[in-house]
């Protein structure tokens, strides 16, 4: 993990909170090289520490042992400052997680719909196991019903469906500023 000691490490982070498939991880990544700021996408980093995957965590310590694991690198992250987190779109889910960082952190929410959401987990690679379902749609929209009020704590909303992926970059970015 960057150590975070770089000239912004003082100030707030920024959180990029939503669904799977909202591209928390793809805008968060762009976000960061622009701020010059560190990135932390809490799915590769827990990946990189454990040396397994999230599929293969969640068959071994099911989901309450992957919160954990979600629960035990905020707290770290939150003794440090000014990185872009792209946590899973769980983290919100976990008691207490988000407080850990939110505030002085700044939350946004990336919101999708879930129809849009699960084309673009589909067409990807990386297996979400809370959707190994036989109705991953419906899947979905019960994780969004059942998680859109944490998500809604975030201090600005994004409909990443309506903006093209530059200028979502550019609000965002500005929304870190000062
Ligand atoms: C999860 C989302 C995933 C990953 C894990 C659980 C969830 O992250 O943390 O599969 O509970 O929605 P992404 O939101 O980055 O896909």
């Amino acid at each position: 993990m960057p150590n975070g000691s770089t000239n912004e490490s003082n100030s707030p982070h920024l959180i990029l909170v939503g669904l799977p498939g909202s591209g928390k991880s793809t805008i968060g990544r762009r976000v960061a090289r622009r701020l010059a700021r560190p990135f932390i996408d809490f799915d590769s980093e827990i990946e990189r520490r454990e040396g397994k995957s999230i599929a293969q965590i969640f068959s071994e310590v099911g989901e309450p042992g992957f919160r954990e694991l979600e629960l035990a690198l905020t707290r770290e992250l939150a003794k440090t400052g000014g990185m872009v987190l792209a946590p899973g779109g769980g983290w919100t889910t976990i008691p207490g997680a988000a407080a850990l960082l939110h505030p002085p952190a700044r939350m946004i929410y990336l919101r999708v719909k879930a129809e849009v959401a699960i084309g673009r987990i589909l067409r990807g690679r990386r297996i979400r196991p809370l959707l190994q379902t036989a109705n991953p749609l419906d899947t979905l929209k019960t994780l969004l019903a059942e998680r859109e009020a944490g998500y809604l704590e975030a201090d600005h909303v994004i409909d990443v469906e309506v903006v093209k992926s530059q200028q979502l970059i550019a609000t965002i970015a500005r929304l870190a500023l000062p």
